[in-house]
């Protein structure tokens, strides 16, 4: 029988599902929700010591549907991290590990460039009972104008330096949430590895413009007529996200062996997380599919994902994670590949036309072998 089970950095999981750190994840309320319903996981709304510097403005969303369907598929986001204050958070982590003991509560917290807010933060999430960190270096709109998310996580020295406090700081595990307005992933990644941290989360959201209303002639999400850059999220990301996944896992394979990483960005189904969990991923998030289906859509996913796996006869995670990053080469190998594949074929088909003796003909190829007997 498989097993959707799972030990990642030591955090026990029913499940690979995790709801990744925004709305989904923005007070206890609808963290313990989403336990009721059977997640293996929750991260956090990003949590910051002082909320007050915190505003964020309506609408802050915009979509994108298909034509043909209607159903949404890519999703821009202006929001900031989370405007409640670091107090009430902290009386929320208490209640919320009161009420589901079991239930894995991995804090996602960002903080201003200076090693004692960090370092302050990790500990009272600690001695709140958070079973776990992700470090967001990653918002790409917002909070940047304050040197925050994304501003350190583009820059792999930052980085190193402040993983590094965060590390100092912390007893359990830590995952630092990668930006992908990168040129190679790789590198901030391995940054945040090389500073100590347990594991990586990627993506999050892609810096976009989602487009510009042409009755209006003013961008969208329109706040007084006027916008700014946003996150870009939901299916339509999950072909980068999965190229990045399969760019860190590669990498967390040769240098950092035992590290974890864990993959988001646009899944929606069990089929979805399989092909993150096959390039590499210890764990999936789900962030925007969450603000689409609502916190039951985990029965289904499990269910795809456990069907998935009883088709290959898999038992358990660990039984294809990463199978799928042996397929990737080089261009130049793949020509070489073929042009190898085309030559041994054309052989194969030169040999079987080749008629020595009467035992040889072949009722598929008949004709073909009759006209070279013509030809001779
Ligand atoms: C409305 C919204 C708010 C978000 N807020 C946060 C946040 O506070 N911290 C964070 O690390 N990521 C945040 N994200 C990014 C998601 O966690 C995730 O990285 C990204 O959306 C890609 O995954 P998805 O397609 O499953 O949403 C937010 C995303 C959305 C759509």
């Amino acid at each position: 029988m498989a097993t959707l089970e799972t030990i990642v950095n030591g955090m026990k999981m029913p499940n690979p599902f995790i709801i990744g750190s925004g709305p989904p994840g923005t007070n206890a309320n609808v963290i313990c929700k989403a336990f009721d319903e059977g997640w293996g996981a929750v991260i956090c709304k990003t949590v910051s010591l002082d909320a007050s510097k915190v505003i964020n403005v309506q609408p802050r969303y915009a979509r994108l549907r298909s034509r043909t369907s209607g159903e949404i598929y890519g999703w821009e986001n202006i929001e900031l991290i989370s405007d409640r204050s670091f107090d009430v958070w902290i009386d929320e982590f208490k209640q919320i590990k009161d009420k589901h003991p079991e239930g894995c509560l991995i804090a996602s917290v960002m903080e201003e460039y200076n090693r004692d807010a960090w370092q302050e933060i990790i500990g009272r999430c600690e001695a709140a009972g958070v079973d776990g960190f992700e470090l967001n270096m990653s918002c790409p709109h917002g909070l940047p104008e304050r040197r925050m998310g994304a501003a350190m996580g583009e820059n792999p020295e930052i980085l190193k330096e402040v993983c590094g406090w965060a590390m100092e700081a912390a007893t359990k595990p830590v995952w630092a949430k990668m930006t992908p307005n990168v040129a190679h992933i790789e590198e901030p990644s391995r940054s945040s590895l090389a500073a100590g941290c347990d594991g990586i989360s990627a993506i999050n959201t892609i810096r976009s413009v989602i487009g510009v209303d042409l009755d209006t002639l003013r961008p969208e999400p329109s706040v007084e007529g006027y916008t700014t850059p946003g996150g870009y999220s939901c299916q339509a990301v999950m072909p980068i996200a999965l190229r990045m996944c399969m760019e860190i896992a590669t990498m967390i394979g040769k240098e950092f062996p035992g590290r974890t990483l864990s993959g988001l960005g646009g899944i929606e189904t069990g089929g979805d997380a399989a092909q993150f969990i096959l390039l590499g991923s210890d764990t999936v998030q789900v962030c925007t599919g969450v603000m689409k289906m609502g916190y039951r859509c985990v029965k289904p996913m499990c269910d795809e994902l456990l069907t998935f796996m009883e088709k290959h006869k898999f038992e358990t995670l660990n039984d294809f994670r990463g199978h799928s990053l042996q397929f990737f080469t080089t261009h130049s190998d793949l020509v070489r590949r073929q042009t190898e594949a085309r030559a041994a074929k054309q052989a194969a088909f030169e040999r079987k036309k080749m008629i020595l003796t009467d035992g040889q003909w072949d009722g598929d190829d008949f004709v073909d072998q009759s006209d070279a007997l013509a030809r001779g």
